[in-house]
């Protein structure tokens, strides 16, 4: 009975509870409401604020004796076509800077942050002049609206943002390609004012990538960012930032399609071994097949890479592999001329003794031994050629596992030296 009682008594005060719980939600719901009308023609005020104080041409702290710091992060969205022949790379990212413009304070207005500013009043605040100095091509993304963002704090603090693709230059060093790493950079530099009056500065947070970022042919080992500032003769001092990108060609691609055939054709040109010497037909085009192979793989090879001065890993590679099928088809040429030339001298040693014999009429040797002693001379220069054959069969492989050996274990554990300028 006391147990149904305090039941319903617990029930009222739970329903009670609610009510007004939802009563007050209500009045908050009012208030802000309230508070968002109001705020609606503020806004408008501070904006017109903002852009009325504001002067696009002259920078925040010109009048005063220390400069205006940017404040610079960049968002890696993609990394994109990184260019042997050109020497160069594309990327697009998010540009974000900011900076506190003591002109564009205004009334912090209740329940709201920031102002957001539309692409089409931006012009009307100053922006750094920021430039990068080995871009090449470079745009700003303008579907369907320009793709910026300006936010201003009541403090004066402006973010702003923008979209941009570039291809920018870096210069590569391919001694090692494909088994190569790359060291390409961006460089951001003010264009037109000195350190007295903008400096750019990393945000602590300076590089971001896109999470799950893919390159094509490299992966990402680390990224770098330095101050670069630096003084031009008879302009001043200029602030510079740079991002170092450190990057790792994946060379397995290199390896299914170049390395691996090229051993395969080195390969078949020693079959020619195996095959008796008097198979010139299939010898020679065994031979010539290889070598003519090996040609045209080695010009695709080089088809996208640029005519640099020095030698780099494939070059090496794709010499000693057609020298190797070279090699091979010089190898029976040898051999047949060998087995040829000794029949030849035997023909003629047999002759002058057919003829000597038949001057002197001596008796012993009669035809049957003159024709033996031929066959046999003949044999012993096949047996020659035969065992050379032989001796390749074993020593072709051999000098190419060494060469293999050198070659993986220099091209693998040599770091070229070069000087990067910038
Ligand atoms: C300005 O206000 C923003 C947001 O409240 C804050 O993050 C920033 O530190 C302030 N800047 C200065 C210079 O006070
Ligand atoms: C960058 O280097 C210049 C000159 O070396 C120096 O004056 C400046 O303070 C540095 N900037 C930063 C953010 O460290």
């Amino acid at each position: 009975m006391d147990s149904q009682v305090f039941k319903t008594c617990f029930l009222l005060f739970t329903l009670s509870c609610g009510i007004f719980q939802e009563m007050l939600a209500a009045s908050d719901r009012a208030t802000r409401r309230e508070i968002e009308v109001v705020a609606v023609g503020d806004r408008e005020a501070a904006i017109q604020r903002v852009i009325d104080h504001n002067d696009p041409k002259i920078p925040p702290d010109f009048e005063k004796d220390y400069p205006t710091v940017i404040v610079v992060q960049l968002f890696i969205a993609s990394f994109a076509s990184i260019s042997e022949t050109t020497m160069d790379y594309a990327l697009s990212m998010y540009l974000r800077q900011r900076w506190v413009d003591p002109r564009t304070t205004y009334d912090p207005l209740p329940g709201v942050d920031l102002l957001e500013l539309d692409a089409r009043v931006m012009n009307q605040i100053w922006v750094p002049d920021m430039y990068f100095v080995n871009e090449k091509a470079a745009h700003f993304h303008e579907i369907t609206v320009p793709n910026k963002l300006m936010q201003v704090y009541p403090n004066g603090t402006i973010m702003y943002s923008a979209r941009l693709s570039m291809t920018l230059s870096c210069d590569m060093f391919l001694q090692k390609f494909p088994f190569d790493s790359q060291e390409c950079y961006m460089t951001m530099e003010s264009y037109s004012y000195s350190v007295k009056n903008v400096v750019f500065h990393w945000h602590d947070d300076p590089l971001v990538l896109k999470k799950d970022l893919k390159l094509p042919q490299f992966k990402f080992v680390k990224m770098e960012h330095i101050n670069c500032t630096r003084a031009y003769e008879g302009t001043g001092t200029y602030t510079c930032l740079q991002a170092k990108f450190y990057l790792e060609r994946t060379y397995g691609y290199y390896v299914a399609q170049v390395f691996l055939p090229c051993i395969l054709i080195v390969v078949l040109s020693w079959v020619s071994f195996y095959l008796d010497i008097d198979a010139v037909p299939a010898r020679i085009s065994l031979g010539l097949l290889t070598v003519l192979t090996m040609t045209t793989m080695s010009a695709n090879a080089r088809a996208h890479l640029p005519r640099v001065s020095y030698i780099k890993a494939i070059d090496v590679w794709m010499a000693m592999c057609l020298f190797f099928v070279f090699a091979a088809l010089i190898e029976f040429a040898y051999v047949n001329v060998n087995a040829r030339v000794e029949k030849r001298r035997t023909t003629q040693a047999g002759g002058l003794q057919l003829n000597f014999s038949q001057g002197s009429s001596s008796p012993g040797e009669n035809g049957e031994g003159k024709k033996k002693r031929l066959f046999s001379k003949t044999t012993i220069g096949r047996d020659r050629a035969r065992r050379l054959d032989k001796i390749s069969r074993y020593l072709f492989p051999g000098i190419f596992v060494c060469f293999n050996i050198f070659y993986w274990t220099f091209y693998m554990l040599w770091e070229p030296t070069h000087d990067h300028e910038q």
